[in-house]
């Protein structure tokens, strides 16, 4: 019998692979935090898919509000209102910080961030932008040439003017410095790049607030509200791109409001549906939405604030208020940053362990003294991350490796002996990596 495999390989091309040296398991089911394959094996979901299902799998008040929303209009073109547009751009402006009020609705994450980096330059008149070079954006031209990771150099030369600068990555600081006596090198070279690259000519800065698929770098407190400081200096707009972070994902409603940050321009996508529906969002403060009362944006997509993505997304924001799942996400949290010390304690494979609320990584080191990584950055995986991978999946939980990282990202809705679960997998599978040390 020819399963969804078979054809997908014969007729899907794949993202981010070598074509003909996948295979893929199909997976015919979800609930909650998991989901299940055609041979009937169940997986714990720890890394939400792509850290998107925020709510967990299936949510059926999401469910029937897509099925209602169907009914009644399936599409209708963004230059008519709608009301789970309508809806969903006020729900926004609630939860996002400070005079972020209007919205331009997206498909996903990567065009959010190329239309905000035209809405930077329209509105400042300016050209460049800088960006950090562990940065994922998304795969787009603008995007992708924004993102510092090693998917922007195949796909060079991208859009011009766009700058880099360095993360704040403290377990391997690039000015070779510890915190806190390191004076936060990190967000001061950000004011000395922009003054070499002349503020003046500067649109905007894109930051994670925290970095995600390059290895979740939790910054230390004071570094974006220093890089606040900078931006607002020289009336460069500071855009959170909040695809990862966003919606509950680090124990508040957005990875700014960590830091009480308000940054000039969000970029969101993956929680704010779960990907029940794509969507994605730009959102401008007062400032630059008034500009644009009498200015041209030059910004459009068909599908711009779908009825029915749109409905996913008002269904969405009931169930995180309603579920109070980010004060949930926040309290889980707190265990399990606790449980992954604990972690780091027991295995001398481990260099590293990163979180904020449900958005963590450990970082795997042959040696903890020369922190040399356990597999290669953007290299091959000597095997080890893939027997660790092997054995998270033998034990029934999915969890997503890349180079020397395991990221653990479950859904924010997770309870204490999913949690368990997962940990104790994770734990037990370490074994592997300490073994080959
Ligand atoms: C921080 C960040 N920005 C942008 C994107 C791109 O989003 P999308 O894949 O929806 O285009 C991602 C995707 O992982 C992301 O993590």
């Amino acid at each position: 019998m020819t399963t969804a495999g078979d054809l997908e390989r014969k007729h899907v091309l794949r993202s981010w692979a070598v074509q003909g040296t996948n295979k893929y398991d199909e997976i015919v089911g979800a609930k909650g935090c998991w989901f299940w394959d055609s041979e009937g094996r169940k997986y714990l979901d720890f890394s939400s898919q792509l850290v998107n299902t925020n709510i967990g799998h299936q949510h059926p008040k999401v469910i029937e509000a897509i099925k209602e929303q169907a009914d009644k209009l399936c599409f209708i073109a963004p230059f008519y209102a709608s009301e789970p547009r309508a809806r969903l751009a006020e729900l926004i402006a609630r939860h996002t910080p400070g005079d972020l009020v209007k919205t331009l609705f997206t498909l996903g994450g990567a065009e959010a961030n190329d239309n905000a980096i035209k809405i930077a330059r329209a509105y400042t008149g300016r050209f460049k932008v800088i960006s950090r070079y562990r940065s994922y954006h998304g795969a787009t031209y603008g995007a992708i040439t924004l993102t510092g990771d090693p998917r922007r150099p195949p796909v060079e030369p991208g859009i011009p003017g766009v700058v880099r600068v360095f993360e704040p990555y403290c377990y391997r600081c690039s000015f070779g410095k510890s915190y806190p006596g390191c004076g936060l090198e990190c967000a001061e070279h950000v004011r000395e790049v922009m003054l070499y690259e002349d503020p003046a000519s500067i649109a905007a800065f894109f930051v994670e607030p925290v970095t995600g698929t390059n290895g979740v770098f939790v910054p230390p407190k004071e570094y974006l509200p220093r890089i606040r400081e900078i931006c607002s200096e020289f009336g460069v707009l500071l855009v959170a791109d909040e695809v990862m972070t966003g919606w509950g994902r680090t124990g508040k409603w957005f990875g700014v409001d960590n830091w009480n940050v308000v940054p000039d321009i969000m970029t969101m996508a993956k929680g704010i549906t779960q990907g029940y529906v794509p969507l994605g969002a730009v959102v401008v403060n007062e400032k630059i939405a008034g500009y644009f009362d009498d200015h041209m944006l030059w910004c459009g997509l068909t599908y711009s604030g779908h009825p029915l993505a749109c409905a996913a997304g008002v269904a969405t924001v009931k169930v995180y208020e309603d579920e109070n799942l980010i004060e949930h996400s926040a309290k889980m949290g707190e265990k399990f940053k606790a449980r992954l010390l604990e972690l780091k304690d027991q295995h001398p494979s481990i260099g590293d362990v990163r979180s904020i609320g449900l958005f963590g990584a450990i970082e795997l080191v042959k040696d903890r003294e020369t922190r040399e990584p356990l597999a290669p950055w953007n290299g091959p995986d000597p095997g080890i991350m893939g027997q660790i991978s092997g054995c998270l999946k033998g034990k029934g939980v999915y969890v997503y490796p890349r180079w020397n990282y395991l990221f653990l990202a479950p859904p924010i809705s997770i309870n204490d002996e999913e949690l368990k679960i997962g940990l104790d997998a994770v734990d037990e599978c370490l074994d592997l990596a300490d073994k080959i040390l």
